[in-house]
């Protein structure tokens, strides 16, 4: 059993595991625009986490985004009872739905992410794989648009330093290292 991996000087994670079990500054919820949960990851931030977490989607909602997150936007809550401190909302695209700006909206995903959590000072932070479960996206291009987002991003920031890719099987890990492109030029 392949337990994790490493790239990029080691800021770099990928590991099978729970999201929700992840000690880290925050972790990334792929969540849907209304922010009010739902299953898969979102699910299970919600339900470990508590309902402090839906409080504060609640007040987003009736603040900065009345009308739902847009795909490719985050925004960041307290992470209730789960392990992490915070927890960074994104929108994935639903795959195909997006007159081809899906993998542009991916991209967004983890930037936007990776973004906010430098704003908040944040050095240690664990994604799944967004957009890759409900939302169809396929699993090799999602790790290739994933890999060069995080590897661009870390190219110039020094906050972060751990970025974890969690994985729900030790399938989807062998078949993100596959297809990620950490060493792409
Ligand atoms: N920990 C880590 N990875 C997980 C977990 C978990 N607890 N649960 C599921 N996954 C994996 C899935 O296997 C998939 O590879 O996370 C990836 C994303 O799957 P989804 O959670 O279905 O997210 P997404 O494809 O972005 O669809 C979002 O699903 O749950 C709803 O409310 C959510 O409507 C939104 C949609």
């Amino acid at each position: 059993m392949v337990f994790e991996t490493r790239f990029l000087n080691d800021r770099v994670v990928v590991a099978v595991g729970d999201i929700a079990r992840q000690q880290v500054d925050a972790i990334v919820n792929a969540a849907n625009s209304s922010l009010l949960g739902g299953g898969g990851v979102d699910g299970a931030i919600h339900r470990v986490g508590g309902p402090r977490i839906l409080e504060e989607c609640r007040e987003i909602r009736r603040g900065q985004y009345p009308k739902g997150l847009p795909p490719g936007k985050a925004v960041i809550t307290t992470a209730g009872n789960l392990p992490a401190r915070h927890v960074i909302h994104t929108v994935g695209p639903v795959y195909g739905e997006h007159n081809g700006a899906d993998a542009e909206l991916l991209a967004a995903c983890y930037e936007q992410s990776l973004k906010l959590a430098t704003t908040h000072s944040l050095t240690s932070i664990a994604f799944p794989a967004i957009s890759t479960g409900a939302y169809r996206y396929p699993r090799a291009e999602a790790a290739a648009i994933a890999s060069q987002s995080v590897r661009q991003f870390l190219e110039n920031d020094e906050t972060l330093r751990e970025v974890r890719l969690i994985f729900f099987s030790e399938s989807d890990m062998k078949m993100f290292t596959k297809h990620q492109e950490f060493l792409k030029r």
